[in-house]
């Protein structure tokens, strides 16, 4: 499987996870698949509350799980919402950022088809301790 098609599989999946999403207040729905230096893939969703600011994107709860699964190296991440066009929050581009010098951002455009962005083009200058 070449690139492209490792990147399409990565979106499929965030797809899937989309379908989890716990969004009754916005009704926007997103999943994001992490694909980790492994080749392992963990996924998220977004996940709401009745108290708007301790909801969680998509991105950063893939994130959290990959790490929590001992992924601490990121190659890919997709992210999906059937709208396309979508991609991450400057506080998801920051949780990437920790864990991905050159990651991939894979989304799907209306327009362009298959989008493919390095986070540190998404996040130039991200925030580091060294
Ligand atoms: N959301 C994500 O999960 N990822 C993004 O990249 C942007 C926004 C979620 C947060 C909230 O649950 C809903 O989409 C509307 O902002």
């Amino acid at each position: 499987m070449n690139k492209k098609e490792q990147y399409k599989q990565l979106l499929e999946f965030a797809e899937e996870a989309s379908k989890n999403s716990y969004s009754p207040y916005s009704k926007f729905k997103v999943g994001a698949a992490v694909l980790c230096e492994d080749n392992k893939v963990f996924c998220g969703t977004n996940v709401e509350n009745a108290s708007y600011g301790l909801s969680i994107c998509a991105e950063r709860s893939a994130v959290f799980t990959a790490v929590s699964n001992g992924c601490k190296k990121i190659k890919a991440i997709a992210i999906y919402n059937k709208n396309g066009d979508i991609s991450p929050c400057g506080a998801c581009r920051q949780v990437i950022a920790e864990f991905a010098k050159d990651a991939y951002i894979i989304y799907n455009s209306k327009k362009s088809g298959l989008k493919i962005i390095k986070i540190s083009k998404l996040l130039p200058n991200s925030f580091k301790m060294d």
